[in-house]
């Protein structure tokens, strides 16, 4: 048995082959793997909302002959804890101790969506909900966005550069910061930047100071792209960062130093306004993606989202086939 909780977990070669297969399964190339969904059941507990990732995977589940199940957490079923050893005399009335082997009995495998707190960056980065479930769940588990990762939406992110731009291997991926309204977590750039390295691309992150990301993340993401004999940098400079994106990602996150004191996040977020992404920083044949949700005229502005070079709808379409991939690998019997 194998879970899908992080990036770490698995070789770039690994990763590449769940984009070649997500790819052929777009393209109605539907064997063996497909097969594997087909009469399996995913359980998907949700602690935070989703537009995207509930819908992709319910969808990629029925289209192969699956079934899903959706828990919202405090909402439709009981707050859960993680923690051990703690007297659950608050609003958890179940603990994943509990809850993830009793989930594992009814269904094939386990999802689970939770965000970071941003209280401490340090909890975050340790990832202690979804590695609960990993370590308590008797099926596979998947990451549908934890405290420190989003290892679904890198893969699509992966996909939609190699099809748009015919190949990964010594493109030249930007991710950019960009203002926002209230802090964010750093999952959706962690694992862009993961992916993006695994994937061969020369890989530059550009972002205000103070909004560093983990440093784990960028050591392992040097890394990869050392191996693939591409560059990695990070940058203070947006615009010559944008000047010579291939794929341009925009993200905002918020600041760990200003974690818990939202009034200077907004203040910060406002200093930096002029990081929203306009067309103006896209290249005429630069690509730009965004996971999506995104706040139109303060991350980016209208003319940058509805102008052609924007491909954040074909990037949300490939999260269903990337994880139809990653479903397939898990529930593999032979994997
Ligand atoms: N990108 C993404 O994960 O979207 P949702 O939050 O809507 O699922």
């Amino acid at each position: 048995m194998r879970h899908w909780v992080s990036m770490f977990d698995y070789e770039p070669r690994e990763l590449a082959e769940l984009v070649t297969l997500a790819r052929r399964l777009k393209a109605g190339e539907t064997g063996d793997e497909a097969a594997a969904l087909r009469g399996r059941i995913l359980v998907m507990v949700f602690f935070n909302p989703s537009l995207r990732t509930r819908t992709s995977f319910e969808a990629a589940m029925l289209r192969y002959g699956g079934h899903s199940i959706c828990l919202n957490v405090g909402g439709d079923t009981w707050q859960l804890e993680h923690r051990d050893g703690v007297v659950m005399d608050g609003a958890a009335a179940e603990h994943i101790r509990e809850a993830a082997p009793v989930l594992s009995r009814y269904g094939d495998a386990l999802a689970v969506r939770t965000f970071a707190a941003l209280k401490n960056a340090a909890e975050d980065a340790a990832d202690l909900v979804i590695r609960s479930f990993a370590r308590h769940a008797t099926v596979p588990v998947i990451n549908m966005e934890s405290a420190a990762e989003h290892p679904c939406q890198g893969l699509a992110d992966w996909m939609t550069v190699d099809e748009k731009l015919s190949g990964t291997r010594g493109r030249r991926f930007v991710v950019t910061w960009a203002p926002q309204a209230k802090g964010l977590p750093m999952a959706v750039p962690h694992s862009a930047v993961l992916a993006a390295a695994a994937a061969g691309m020369n890989v530059t992150v550009a972002h205000p100071p103070g909004y560093e990301l983990n440093a784990g993340i960028l050591d392992r993401a040097a890394s990869w792209c050392q191996g693939a004999g591409a560059t990695f940098n990070v940058t203070h400079d947006q615009r010559a960062a944008c000047r010579q994106a291939d794929a341009l990602y925009v993200k905002s996150w918020g600041s760990t130093a200003l974690y818990g004191q939202p009034d200077e996040q907004k203040a910060s977020f406002r200093r930096y306004a002029d990081w929203m992404v306009t067309p103006d920083h896209i290249g005429p044949r630069t690509i730009m993606l965004h996971c999506l949700p995104v706040r139109r005229n303060v991350v980016i502005a209208d003319g940058a989202l509805d102008d052609p070079r924007c491909v954040v709808v074909d990037q949300a379409e490939n999260r269903m086939w990337t994880q139809a991939a990653i479903l397939s690998r898990v529930l593999s019997p032979t994997k």
